[in-house]
């Protein structure tokens, strides 16, 4: 008889375009986290066969980068709740192309422990696996001949695949999406399988847009501090993006590509990307292989320019209904009173907070966070710009001003609705998969979709657009947090107790993403 893996295996094998969800519907239910499940799962980590976090390239010259940190002088909480508009002329030089990644995906930290060395980057990641791995398209800027390169943060450098302009292909395999089809710069972000399926198995298919998601938080950011205009573009054809990076789609993966900047001239017409060949060291010994996510992600894939041209915009709204219970105002810090922390040295202090001391926050601190965390991301499947996928409900535990309880957030009338009173730090620590961060938090920030709404108009790809939007939020909820000297951590959690937690206004909504705020008990920031 078949397994109930095998009947969903099979179940996706005869499905064959974006638009039939199933695929998506599947993989969310068998990647699902319960108090059962955890406790079913035999995996255990193998440390003898860790993948190591890097992706290397040995036959390659590495051109080396400066991590000198130019101060741009530009609050973090400015950088995370603004963009440049779109049609402002800039371009960036290599000193600026270093300090992007350098704050998105670079090196900051690196701890010792028994087993080794961890290399801590610029942006929270799941197990800090980091899986997301960063490639360049550019014409010439200063500094920086035209060309498809890789960038490494091992040894903070970058190394040339291709040589010349092929922008162009992009320009391609997103159907002239305006933002890549001007900018100088595009920042290609893939993801690597084994890398994070080492530790989470199939849920890593997850793990891909909560990780890139916060890289993008900071790359946005420090594009905004410098002057660039900035857009996440999820709607592309996969199979033209990874043979321009020549990638092996078994492996790894085009997720998301940001454009950095804007020149009126478009670019030439791309030369034809050839096959490379070029030799990359093993992550590990041996590889195991998770199916489900490559169905996962062949099932999202787009084949067209044509589908991709169709697949953009038009964001399908899920709105909150109007508050029935008691609401809190919420109280944000106006420009002149914010911490004038730049988004430099926040993004080089932030760390997860490995455990909160129980003390509160206040009103202001809260408020910021959400209101700077939420002004509008700047992407091809948000449309009109400030429109948004996720809903974020709250379990407030200690923040002056608001009684302890359950809430939902409506943006845009700017105030918390509460949706029961109460102490749940107990059941936040339960939701939060059983751990400690959760139930000590300040505060804990949970996402909810609607995913039907988002797959009848995106298809199986909206999963990979609600989990990317999340990361980003999560990305500059981290940031609005370390900038007033706050701490915070991404979490994972129980997806249909946290759906039952907060129902019946949750109702019908999954869970997406979590993320814990407070004070940490260890160290003032
Ligand atoms: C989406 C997301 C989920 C996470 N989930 C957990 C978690 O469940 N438990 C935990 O202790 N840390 C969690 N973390 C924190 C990561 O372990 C941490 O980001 C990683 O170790 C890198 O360290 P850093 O954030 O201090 O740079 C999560 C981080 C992210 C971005």
């Amino acid at each position: 008889m078949a397994t109930q893996r095998e009947k969903n295996r099979y179940a996706i094998s005869t499905l064959s375009d974006n638009l039939n969800t199933d695929a998506a519907w599947v993989y969310h239910e068998a990647t699902k986290h319960s108090y059962a499940s955890i406790r079913t799962n035999p995996h255990f980590l193998d440390w003898a066969n860790q993948p190591v976090p890097f992706k290397i390239y040995p036959s390659l010259e590495p051109l080396s980068l400066t991590n000198e940190i130019h101060q741009t002088g530009v609050a973090a909480l400015s950088a995370i709740g603004e963009s440049i508009p779109a049609e402002t002329e800039a371009q960036p030089d290599l000193k600026t192309v270093a300090q992007l990644l350098y704050l998105s995906a670079g090196v900051t930290r690196r701890r010792e422990y028994p087993g080794g060395e961890i290399y801590f980057r610029a942006a929270a990641c799941t197990g800090a696996l980091y899986e997301v791995e960063l490639y360049l398209v550019c014409g010439d800027l200063n500094g920086l001949e035209a060309g498809v390169y890789h960038f490494s943060p091992g040894d903070f450098s970058l190394r040339r695949l291709r040589s010349g302009d092929y922008r162009g292909a992009l320009v391609e395999a997103t159907a002239t999406e305006p933002a890549i089809a001007h900018a100088p710069l595009i920042i290609v972000s893939t993801c690597t399988y084994w890398r994070n399926a080492w530790k989470y198995q199939a849920r890593t298919y997850r793990h891909f847009g909560w990780d890139n998601g916060t890289m993008l938080a900071n790359l946005l950011a420090v594009a905004t501090s410098f002057g660039l205009s900035a857009k996440v573009v999820a709607g592309f054809v996969d199979a033209e993006v990874n043979r321009l990076l020549d990638v092996d789609p078994n492996f790894e993966v085009a997720f998301s590509l940001t454009a950095l900047g804007y020149i009126s001239a478009l670019p030439p017409h791309s030369p034809s990307a050839s096959s490379l060949g070029l030799e990359t060291v093993p992550p590990s010994r041996h590889e195991v292989d998770y199916p489900l996510m490559r169905e996962m992600h062949a099932a999202s894939s787009l084949e067209s320019s044509g589908e991709v041209e169709t697949w953009r915009g038009r964001t399908p709204l899920s709105n909150l209904t109007h508050p029935a219970g008691a609401t809190n105002p919420l109280l944000p810090l106006a420009d002149r009173d914010m911490p004038r922390d730049t988004i430099e040295q926040v993004i080089l202090r932030r760390g997860s907070s490995r455990k909160f001391s129980q003390s509160p926050i206040n009103l202001a601190h809260l408020s910021t966070i959400l209101n700077r965390a939420t002004r509008g991301v700047p992407a091809d499947f948000l449309e009109p710009p400030g429109t948004q996928l996720n809903h974020l409900y709250l379990i407030v535990h200690a923040v002056e001003g608001i009684d302890p309880g359950a809430y939902v957030f409506h943006r845009d009338l700017g105030l918390l609705e509460c949706l029961k009173q109460g102490n749940f730090r107990t059941q936040a620590g339960y939701l939060g998969l059983e751990q400690q961060l959760p139930a000590d938090a300040a505060v804990d920030i949970f996402f909810m979709a609607d995913l039907r709404t988002i797959f009848e108009r995106f298809g199986n790809r909206g999963y990979r657009t609600v989990q990317l939007e999340a990361g980003i939020l999560g990305g500059k909820i981290y940031v609005a947090a370390y900038a007033q000297c706050l701490g915070a951590t991404g979490l994972t959690f129980y997806d249909d107790d946290v759906t039952r937690f907060f129902s019946p206004n949750a109702e019908g909504k999954s869970a997406i993403f979590l993320v814990a705020v407070g004070k940490s008990a260890k160290r003032p920031i």
